[in-house]
């Protein structure tokens, strides 16, 4: 069943835990994160980004990538959803992650996304509010959800609630949730995207903790989601650096800091990067065992590309997109 984010998000509230959410740049990936997610008996949040639009648009060169090709991926992905979850017992949400436009936002739900995000978080305040507010009404009025961005999410600051700070400011985030209806808002509190992370990052749970005490104090219903929270597995990375690559200076978040906010008011937990190194782990694993797919013509292709980028991790740079 295809559901917007609310009830999923509603019941990890309810019941202090996280929802994870995960990013899909291909239709395999797709099936296997309905298939693991029943398995589990878990409600879904599959993801696709921006870039992933792109990708399963048929476009490789991402800074080209054109609106057509997103709505083309947009619609891609979302067949592949229906496809597979449709008819499935337990509940899909398929989320636009990182939407950086209105017209982003409105391909993904023209092409059947259940849910958006909008990252205006690198705009001025005003603006951001702006154009959140703009994708929330011609969301809402489809049913579909929607996520916002506030603060900037590499910022490592020791001062946590100064004027200056890049995470986010509670007040400041209030004043979002009222201004722009939005029903989840991704917030800035020490973690990164991608695999560099540094070794002993700190999530800032205060910062978490502070938001949905106010909220909760002026009535405000929605949901804190955390971004950048892949673990980065070091067994992952270096069976992947004894199988010819050359991850450095991998590092992510500790898996207990995870649980623990969600605990504290973080009801959504993004995941991407993981997913890429396992892929890439897998990849160079399938090539060692079986020497003879580099013959193959598609397979040798993506083998020379591998063999070529000892140090790439998300498989866009070696895979093309499959589309079944
Ligand atoms: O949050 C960031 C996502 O991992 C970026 O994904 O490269 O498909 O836009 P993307
Ligand atoms: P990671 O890069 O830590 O997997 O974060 C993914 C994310 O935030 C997607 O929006
Ligand atoms: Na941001
Ligand atoms: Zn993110």
């Amino acid at each position: 069943m295809l559901v917007n984010m609310r009830d999923v998000l509603r019941a990890a509230d309810d019941n202090l835990y996280g929802q994870g959410a995960f990013n899909a740049n291909s239709v395999a990936q797709i099936k296997a994160l309905v298939e693991i997610h029943e398995e589990l008996r878990s409600p879904a949040i599959i993801q696709g980004a921006n870039l992933a639009n792109g990708f399963m648009g048929g476009c490789i060169d991402f800074p080209k990538c054109t609106l057509e090709d997103k709505k083309k991926g947009a619609k891609n992905i979302g067949d592949a959803v229906r496809k597979y979850a449709e008819n499935s017992k337990i509940s899909v949400v398929l989320h636009l992650d990182h939407g950086n436009d209105f017209d982003a936002c409105k391909a993904a739900i023209d092409g059947g996304y259940t849910s958006v995000m909008i990252d205006g978080s690198s705009l001025p305040y005003e603006k951001n509010v702006e154009l959140t507010r703009e994708v929330v009404k011609y969301a809402h009025e489809r049913g579909v959800s929607v996520e916002g961005e506030l603060g900037v999410l590499a910022g490592v600051e020791d001062d946590v609630f100064s004027e200056k700070s890049s995470y986010t400011n509670p007040l400041q985030a209030l004043d979002f949730f009222k201004k722009t209806e939005v029903d989840a808002l991704a917030i800035s509190y020490g973690t990164m995207h991608g695999p560099n992370k540094g070794k002993n990052a700190v999530i800032r749970k205060e910062i978490a903790i502070a938001i949905k005490e106010i909220m909760r104090h002026e009535g405000i219903d929605g949901f804190l989601v955390s971004h950048g929270s892949s673990t980065v597995p070091q067994y992952i990375v270096k069976e992947i650096n004894e199988l010819g690559g050359d991850i450095t200076n991998a590092y992510g978040i500790d898996v207990n800091q995870l649980v623990e906010v969600t605990k504290s008011g973080i009801n959504k937990v993004n995941v991407d990067t993981d997913i890429r190194l396992a892929t890439t782990r897998n990849m160079r694993e399938l090539f060692k065992n079986k020497p003879e797919l580099k013959n193959v013509q598609y397979c040798g292709e993506i083998f020379k590309l591998l063999e070529a980028n000892p140090k790439v991790s998300d498989p866009r740079a070696y895979l093309h997109p499959i589309m079944d």
